[in-house]
């Protein structure tokens, strides 16, 4: 689950650092790719060669090496990882990395590190329990650094107490956690439909009829089902998108082959988030040869298509759906009649009054609407509102 994650595993000097081996492995073979840096008393309880043996890296303790002058620049280690995993960290390296004090490599690269930073603490009960020990770990909490518990139970010193750092298991799960937390969603393994874009309704060979939409607000939720796990079918008109990361795309063209296709996925999915622009109308009779202009005014007789999402909502049974409304005028008494008879769980409410909202751009204001009320959200990136429609989605699977 770690694949491709970079980890520079900081070892300080506990007595507890011979359980780094373990955790070194652990994350290894996970998939992670591990720099181990040690601080100098370190070396004292763990030999950098067993560290370097199961980090398959050299290991880093000076600023430089001493033999050929080469640096070790904290700053670039600092760029390099995704977590700063500092376990075992003593009382000492807690103190130190609250003020600021960089006296060694590992204190630096904390210092540089742009990624998440955990650290797992192992001292006596005595030194966790002090005062001092307990403010600096509320500081670094503060400061977003992620606090890995220790145990309570029979310490090196022969005392009972909290104290003993955490199992290396439980370490690389919440290391697993923090990297990939949306392996840890409720949509994780669960099955999505989701339709996007502007369906194209044929008049004949070359003419048709269609709307504005791009199909992106459709696509960055795709984007972020995936993410999080789900399995999702991406039920597309025409776009010139790239098919998200993990999505399976089906293209469509027409309202009829959306209708199709969606009905189809439907059957065998969790949830679906109603993104497409469908036709209400299409042509009644499509013309096998290109139609001829002449002097007189043309007509297009036009019949009703199917709505897609209220047959989803007809057969919903108790699974997720969500739909979109973009209204023009009377937004939210349209929005909530759309929440009732398509049986939606929430509506997605955006309005072409509002600026940088709906069709073509890269950013939507939305309002959430659901039975329990409505919220409403400033004007943001369509990749951050996925975020909050997908988050809001996590809910219904929580509930
Ligand atoms: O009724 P209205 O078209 O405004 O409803 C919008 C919602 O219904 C959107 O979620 C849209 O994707 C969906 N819809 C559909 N099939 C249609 C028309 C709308 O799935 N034929």
């Amino acid at each position: 689950m770690l694949n491709g994650k970079h980890i520079i595993l900081g070892i300080t000097g506990s007595i507890a650092a011979y359980k780094a081996a373990m955790l070194c492995r652990l994350l290894v073979k996970e998939g992670a790719e591990v720099k181990v840096v040690m601080t100098p008393l370190a070396k004292q309880f763990i030999t950098p060669l067993t560290m370097a043996t199961l980090s398959k890296n050299p290991i880093l303790v000076e600023f430089f090496n001493p033999e050929n002058g080469e640096w070790n620049s904290h700053v670039s280690l600092g760029e390099w990882a995704d977590m700063l995993l500092i376990a075992p960290a003593t009382a000492n390296t807690i103190a130190k990395m609250t003020t600021g004090i960089a006296d060694n490599l590992l204190l630096t690269t904390y210092l540089s590190a742009r990624s998440k930073v955990a650290v797992a603490p192992a001292m006596d009960l005595d030194m966790y329990a002090h005062v001092t020990t307990q403010q600096n770990l509320r500081t670094l909490a503060q400061r977003g650094v992620a606090i890995i518990e220790p145990g309570a139970g029979e310490l090196a010193s022969g005392l009972m107490g909290k104290g003993r750092m955490a199992e290396p298991e439980e370490i690389v799960e919440q290391v697993k956690a923090m990297l990939c937390p949306h392996n840890y969603s409720p949509l994780h393994g669960k099955r999505f439909v989701v339709t996007a874009g502007a369906t194209i309704e044929k008049i004949d060979p070359v003419r048709y009829i269609t709307n504005h939409s791009t199909g992106k607000m459709g696509y960055a939720i795709a984007e972020q089902l995936a993410a999080r796990g789900a399995e999702v079918r991406l039920i597309s008109g025409r776009t010139t998108l790239d098919t998200p990361h993990g999505v399976e795309r089906i293209d469509v063209l027409s309202a009829e082959e959306m209708y199709t296709a969606t009905t189809k996925e439907w059957a065998e999915a969790d949830g679906a988030v109603m993104c497409a622009a469908v036709a209400d109308y299409t042509p009644k009779h499509v013309a096998d040869h290109k139609l001829k202009k002449g002097d007189g005014e043309m007509f297009i007789e036009l019949k009703r298509t199917k709505d897609i999402a209220h047959e989803l909502g007809a057969k919903k049974q108790g699974r997720v759906l969500v739909g979109f409304a973009l209204e023009t005028d009377n937004e939210e008494a349209n929005a909530e009649g759309k929440l009732q008879r398509k049986n939606f769980d929430f509506v997605v409410l955006n309005s072409l009054r509002d600026a940088g909202a709906g069709f073509r751009g890269d950013t939507n204001k939305i309002t959430l609407i659901d039975k329990a009320g409505r919220e409403e959200h400033p004007l943001m990136s369509k990749r951050d509102v996925a975020n909050i429609i997908v988050d809001k989605i996590e809910t219904l699977f929580n509930r």
